[in-house]
C-alpha cells in the first residue's frame, strides 16, 4: 500500500474526490473507489475488465508480457520440475514443500482419495446420457451432505479437511461420471499409484483385469491438472469468492465454480474446440470457418483462440504444446485428421491480420483438447478435467479469503428500468 492518490473531478461537483491508490508488488496500480458511496455513485464496469475485486498472494499474470506466476514461480518451471500435487501445496501453503512436507501431503490426500459408498448409490439419480460436468455439479455440491464434520468455514481444522476431500475425491468423482455414462462399474481408487495415474486407471481401468497406465501418459495428465491449477481472478474463481463471501461451505461453493466453468467462453472452450474441428471436418474448409469467425453478423467463434488477459501469448499453451507433441510421439499418432485441422487452423489464425490486430492467440484450452483426445478421454469429459486441476485453485483463493478479512460480496448496477409507477389492475391492462 502508498500514499499515492488520484483525484477525480465530477461535472457538477465543486469539490474535486480524493481517492487513495494501492501498489502491489506486481502489476498495476489500483485505484480504491470505496468513498465514492458515500457520494451516492457507484463505478461502472461490465464483465469487471477493470475492477480488482480483492487483495490476494496465489497467482499473478502479466497478460501482456505473456507471464503466469504462482506464489512467484513461473508456470514454465513449475511444468518442468515440478508436479501437480506439489503444486497444489505452494498454491495452498504459499511456499514449495521441503521433501517430509511433500510427503506428508501426498499421504494425507490419499488417505482421502474414497467417497462415502453411498454416494456410489446417488449416481443412480441420474440419466446414463447426463453431461459429466450436469453429474459434477451435483455430486461435488452434495458432498455437503456427506461430509458434516469439515463445514465449519470458521475452524481452520475443518476448512483444511474439506479442501484435502476436495482435492483427493474430484478425480474420484471425476472419473465415476464417465464410469457411469458408459455403464461399467466404478473403480476405487489405488493409492499406490499418483495422482494422475490414479485417476487414468479409474477411468480406463476394470475390476477383471490390472491397470497398466502409461508413465508418460500419467505424465501428461499430471500436466494439465497443473497448468489448470490456478488463474487468478477468472469467471469460476470470482464465483467461488463470491458464493464463499456468504459464508456458505466450501463444497458448495465449488459447485459453483463448477458451474460457472463449464461455460464455453470459460472451461468448456476445450470441449468447443474438439467440436469445431469435427465441425470443420476437413482441411479444405478451414477457409470457410476462419472468414466465419470473422463475420461481425455470424455468431461463431474460433474455439480455443483469445483470452479476456493474455494479449499475447498464454504461456500454458506454450508448454501445453510441448506435451501434446509428447503424447502424440508416445501413442505413434501423426496422421490424425483431427490434428492436422488443428495444426494448419493454427498457423492461418496466426498469419491473419484479423487475429494478428486483435491479439487472438490459441489459449491453453486449444492444446489440451488435443492432448485429451490422443490419451482417449472423451470430448464430453475435457471440461470435467479442467475442474479437477481448477479445485485446488478454488480452494486456495477460498482459504485465503475466510482466513482474512472479507465482506459480503454484493456489486451495484446502473438502473435503466422504469422510474417508479402505480399498479394497473388486470382488466384497466391493455
Ligand atoms: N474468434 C473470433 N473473434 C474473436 C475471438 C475468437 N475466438 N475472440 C475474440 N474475438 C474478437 C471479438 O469479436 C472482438 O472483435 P471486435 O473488436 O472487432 O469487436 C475482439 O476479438 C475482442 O474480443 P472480446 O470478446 O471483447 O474479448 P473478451 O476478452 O471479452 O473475450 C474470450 C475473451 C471470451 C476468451 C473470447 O476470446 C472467446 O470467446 N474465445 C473463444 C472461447 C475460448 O477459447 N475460451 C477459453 C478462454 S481460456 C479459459 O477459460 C481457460
Amino acid at each position: 500500500m502508498s500514499d499515492k492518490k488520484a483525484t477525480l473531478k465530477v461535472d457538477g461537483l465543486d469539490e474535486t474526490i480524493e481517492l487513495p491508490v494501492y501498489s502491489g508488488t506486481l502489476g498495476p496500480d489500483v485505484i480504491d473507489v470505496g468513498a465514492l458511496t458515500s457520494r451516492d455513485m457507484f463505478t461502472y464496469d461490465p464483465g469487471f475488465v477493470s475492477t480488482a475485486a480483492c487483495e490476494s498472494k496465489i497467482t499473478y499474470i502479466d497478460g501482456g508480457k505473456g507471464i503466469l506466476l504462482h506464489r512467484g514461480y513461473p508456470i514454465d518451471q513449475l511444468a518442468e520440475h515440478s508436479d501437480y500435487l506439489e503444486t497444489c501445496y505452494l498454491l495452498l501453503y504459499g511456499e514449495l514443500p521441503t521433501a517430509e512436507q511433500k510427503e506428508t501431503f501426498v499421504s494425507t490426500v490419499k488417505r482421502h482419495t474414497m467417497v462415502h459408498e453411498q454416494i456410489r448409490t446417488f449416481f443412480n439419480g441420474f440419466r446414463r446420457d447426463a453431461h459429466p460436468m450436469a453429474v459434477m455439479c451435483g455430486v461435488v455440491g452434495a458432498l455437503s451432505a456427506f461430509y458434516h464434520d469439515s463445514l465449519d468455514i470458521s475452524d481452520e481444522h475443518h476448512r483444511q479437511v474439506a479442501a484435502f476431500r476436495l482435492i483427493a475425491k474430484m478425480p474420484t468423482l471425476a472419473a465415476m461420471s464417465y464410469k457411469f455414462s458408459i455403464g461399467q462399474p466404478f473403480m476405487y481408487p489405488d493409492n499406490n499409484m499418483g495422482y494422475a495415474e490414479n485417476f487414468l486407471h479409474m477411468m480406463f481401468g476394470n475390476p477383471c483385469e490390472p491397470s497398466n497406465v502409461s508413465p508418460v501418459l500419467a505424465r501428461a495428465m499430471d500436466r494439465i491438472f497443473l497448468l489448470h491449477a490456478d488463474h487468478e481472478q477468472n469467471a469460476s474463481t470470482s464465483t467461488v469468492r463470491l458464493a464463499g463471501s456468504s459464508g456458505a461451505n466450501p463444497f458448495a461453493c465449488i459447485a459453483a465454480g463448477i458451474a460457472a466453468l463449464w461455460g464455453p467462453s470459460h472451461g468448456g472452450a476445450n470441449e468447443a474446440v474438439l467440436e469445431m474441428l469435427e465441425e470443420i471436418g476437413d482441411v479444405s474448409r478451414i477457409d470457410e470457418f476462419v472468414s466465419r469467425a470473422k463475420d461481425k453478423d455470424d455468431p461463431f467463434r474460433l474455439m480455443g483462440f483469445g483470452h479476456r488477459v493474455y494479449k499475447n501469448f498464454d504461456p500454458r499453451a506454450k508448454v501445453m504444446k510441448e506435451a501434446a507433441d509428447d503424447v502424440l510421439a508416445e501413442l505413434g499418432i501423426e496422421n490424425d485428421p483431427l490434428l492436422a485441422i488443428a495444426k494448419r487452423l493454427e498457423q492461418i489464425a496466426l498469419e491473419d491480420p484479423y487475429f494478428i490486430e486483435r491479439k487472438l492467440y490459441p489459449n491453453v484450452d486449444f492444446y489440451s483438447g488435443i492432448i485429451l483426445k490422443a490419451i482417449g478421454i472423451p470430448t464430453s469429459m475435457f471440461t470435467v478435467i479442467f475442474a479437477v486441476g481448477r479445485t485446488v485453485g478454488w480452494i486456495a483463493h477460498w482459504h485465503e479469503m475466510i482466513s482474512g478479512s472479507y465482506r459480503i460480496g454484493r456489486p451495484r448496477q446502473l438502473y435503466t428500468g422504469h422510474t417508479q409507477r402505480d399498479f394497473v389492475a388486470l382488466d384497466k391492462r391493455s
